[in-house]
């Protein structure tokens, strides 16, 4: 029997997809998400089509109860195969902007909650002497992006602890790999059930920018990301054409800077337009749209 998988964040997005793939392959899936309904109703389609999947409301803040959402996956499957550490949100904003609030929700779900998933999964995975901790982290972990500040700094850090882990991890015969995605087209991309807008853009107007960037489906995205895991790469990049932007950064910082003031400034031009030519369309966000 192959052991279990919990994978958070996965009511939605990029989640619900590593969810499902996994289940396709045989692998039994705990979905663990603050929105319990949405990861219900996911597990439900799952189990139609025959594969083995659970709901398990998990806000990943709570280190403890990632603990025992972890804990129960393993003993119903007999062992830990895999931690998708996945849950993650944004506030798109310029730093000007950001108040504490946003920090803290931030680095609260996007860092703190991938370290309370390793706080859950590492020692068991030490144990059994297997298992694979995959990190989604983003394109944004390995350059800098602009009106992303706190999404940008975090998504840098959970990379840096993943290549770490990586190192220490080896000796004990677990994995670990950190997941960069380009851009996917999720809830996300309009701010997220959890993250939010503080610049004059409404959800959809905000998805719309991302449509140049072709995202890609994330059922493809999920496919790709298992058969790299399967060959245990360090750091998964998706889509490929991304990794173009990664060798820029490497090989040449300098010209990584430039692009990355130009797509400042050209989004801070779009905004400065849109203010111009009417009222600001506030975003519309759900009246619970805070971490709190
Ligand atoms: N979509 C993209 O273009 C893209 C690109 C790079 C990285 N990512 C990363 O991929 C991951 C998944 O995002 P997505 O695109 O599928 O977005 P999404 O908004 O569709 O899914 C995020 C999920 O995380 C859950 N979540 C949020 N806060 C949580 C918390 N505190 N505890 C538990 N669950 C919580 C939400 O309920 C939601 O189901 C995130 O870490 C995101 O930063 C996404």
């Amino acid at each position: 029997m192959n052991g279990a998988a919990v994978v958070t964040g996965a009511a939605s997005g990029i989640g619900q997809a590593l969810a499902e793939a996994l289940a396709a392959r045989g692998v039994p899936v705990t979905l663990a998400d603050r929105q319990l309904e949405l990861a219900e109703g996911v597990a439900a389609g799952i189990r139609e089509r025959g594969g083995s999947a659970s709901a398990a409301e998990l806000d990943v803040r709570d280190a403890a109860r990632f603990r025992a959402v972890v804990d129960e996956a393993a003993q119903a499957a007999g062992s830990l195969g895999y931690l998708f550490n996945n849950a993650g949100i944004g506030v798109a904003a310029e730093m000007s902007d950001y108040d504490a609030a946003d920090w803290d929700d931030v680095i609260d779900v996007n860092l703190r909650g991938v370290a309370h998933g390793v706080l859950a999964a590492y020692p068991r995975m030490i144990r059994q002497g297997s298992g694979h901790i995959v990190n989604t982290a983003s394109m944004a972990g390995l350059i800098s992006t602009p009106f992303q500040g706190s999404y940008t700094t975090t998504k840098h850090a959970v990379v840096g602890l993943s290549k770490a882990l990586r190192l220490e991890a080896q000796q004990h015969g677990v994995r670990v790999s950190v997941l960069c995605p380009g851009v996917i087209r999720t809830p996300i991309l309009e701010g997220g059930r959890y993250g939010r807008l503080k610049i004059d853009l409404n959800p959809s107007e905000m998805a719309q920018r991302f449509e140049p960037l072709r995202p890609m489906d994330p059922a493809l995205l999920a496919r790709r990301t298992l058969a790299a895991v399967d060959r245990n790469r360090a750091i998964i990049i998706e889509p490929r054409w991304w990794r173009l932007l990664w060798y820029v950064e490497r090989l040449s910082p300098k010209l990584s800077a430039r692009l990355g003031r130009a797509s400042f400034r050209r989004m801070q031009r779009e905004l400065e337009e849109l203010r111009r030519s009417g009222p600001a369309t506030q975003a519309e966000r759900p009246e619970d749209s805070s971490q709190a």
